[in-house]
């Protein structure tokens, strides 16, 4: 948020939020697909059945982009929402600037510190106190496959990136799309990151991403993530500019397509479509990150309102979301797992058990990383500039490798300024 100036600021807190009145909360999110429509339904229900008003505020496109642009300006003009989906150290930038409230009561009564690893609760705390709630852990490094279209073809998911780039050839040849991407910035940086970690490993990566160094970020490696990412382009379809990731989805749901590399709310397309884990449709740890664990972890944070309390809308909302009821409906039709390490995990599929154990194989061996598409490991500033400097590599054959290196190294850095 360091680009806020202090009179933006001032104005924008002097006229903080008008209080929503009394049982209802205004909820500003960007789950509008099928499938993420599906799993915020549970939660609206429950808030009814409690007495609740749930004042929906949705605004698709861009896995939170357009979202977060939105509440940017209610924000600023005085008009936060009473509730808002904001993840990883955005999470402390908003915090840091004042416009949070505290949801430490709820937390001591559910006893937060408890439930939810430490790895999770770290980003949910400004100062030491929770001023967001966590429901998930999406696993981003996933390959989705249609079964189908693979048995045709006569090939197996390709577990490396060499047999990647033979499977992809394979199912060219046989007339199908073998890589599902739309050109959107954000996607085009997740296939990116998961290049990257396949490529570089967990050490080099959280070198690069995460401590942002710089000759980590201008590494060989890095030249040799690019060059991959580049080769991949190959296999994409020419109807991929602006394609959403949903409609991108649809394409592996209905076989024209064989693989898509999405984080796992893919799956609640699948699932939304009537597809079954393992007869229809594959999950399979994207090529080369079997070991990964590249994690996204969605939250609500609480706007402070023209009351000094969170309201009890508020505290209700904050106190459903971390219900193991909710826990488990919400994530089995989500696509990701329980951020409660208490819920049991019979009846999820065989996509979300394996999840839930490649997530406690990685948090034992360091192989946990902060997804770097997806807003968890660097700053809005940088998020955006790296998604410009992506995007354009792809879409351009003549852009340089070296100068795209330089401007990740800038992008990566942006967030220091
Ligand atoms: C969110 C997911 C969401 C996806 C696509 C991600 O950034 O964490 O919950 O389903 O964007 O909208």
């Amino acid at each position: 948020m360091k680009r806020f100036s202090p009179l933006i600021l001032a104005f924008g807190l002097a006229f903080s939020a008008q209080a929503s009145d009394g049982n209802d909360v205004e909820v500003l999110h960007w789950w509008t697909s099928g499938g993420e429509a599906r799993s915020v339904d549970t939660l609206k229900e429950m808030m009814k059945r409690e007495g609740h008003v749930w004042r929906d505020f949705a605004v698709a496109g861009r896995a939170g982009e357009s979202a977060i642009n939105t509440l940017r300006i209610r924000a600023l003009s005085g008009n936060p929402p009473d509730a808002a989906q904001i993840k990883g150290p955005e999470i402390q930038e908003w915090g840091k600037l004042g416009f949070l409230a505290s949801v430490d009561d709820v937390a001591k009564e559910q006893r937060w510190n408890e439930l939810v690893p430490r790895r999770v609760s770290d980003y949910l705390k400004v100062d030491g106190h929770y001023v967001a709630v966590p429901f998930n852990i999406h696993r981003v490094n996933w390959l989705w496959a249609n079964a189908d279209v693979l048995n045709k073809v006569g090939v197996q998911p390709p577990q490396t990136l060499d047999e990647f780039f033979s499977v992809a050839e394979k199912i060219k040849a046989a007339g199908y799309i073998p890589l599902a991407l739309g050109n959107e910035p954000w996607q085009e940086t997740t296939l990116f990151e998961l290049i990257a970690l396949a490529v570089m490993g967990t050490d080099e990566f959280h070198k690069a991403f995460i401590e942002q160094d710089s000759d980590a970020l201008t590494s060989n490696k890095m030249r040799e993530t690019l060059e991959v990412f580049r080769r991949m382009k190959q296999y994409t379809d020419i109807d991929s500019p602006g394609r959403n990731w949903s409609d991108t989805t649809s394409l592996v749901i209905d076989g024209k397509a064989a693989m898509q590399m999405m984080g796992d709310w893919a799956k609640g397309e699948f699932l939304a479509a009537g597809k079954q884990a393992g007869k229809d449709f594959l999950c399979i740890p994207a090529p080369g990150t079997a070991n990964q664990f590249s994690f996204n972890i969605d939250s609500f944070v609480f706007f402070k309102n023209g009351a000094t309390q969170t309201t009890e809308s508020q505290k209700m909302l904050a106190k459903l979301i971390l219900d193991p009821n909710f826990q488990r409906e919400f994530n089995l039709s989500k696509g990701s797992i329980p951020v409660r390490v208490d819920i049991d995990m019979a009846g999820f599929d065989a996509c979300a058990q394996d999840s839930m154990q490649a997530f406690l194989r990685a948090a034992a061996t360091d192989n946990l990383v902060a997804s770097l598409s997806h807003n968890m490991a660097i700053g809005r500033a940088s998020q955006i500039a790296l998604f410009d400097v992506i995007s354009r590599f792809f879409n351009d054959d003549n852009v340089d490798i070296d100068e795209t290196m330089r401007h990740i190294r800038a992008a990566v850095l942006a967030d220091r300024l």
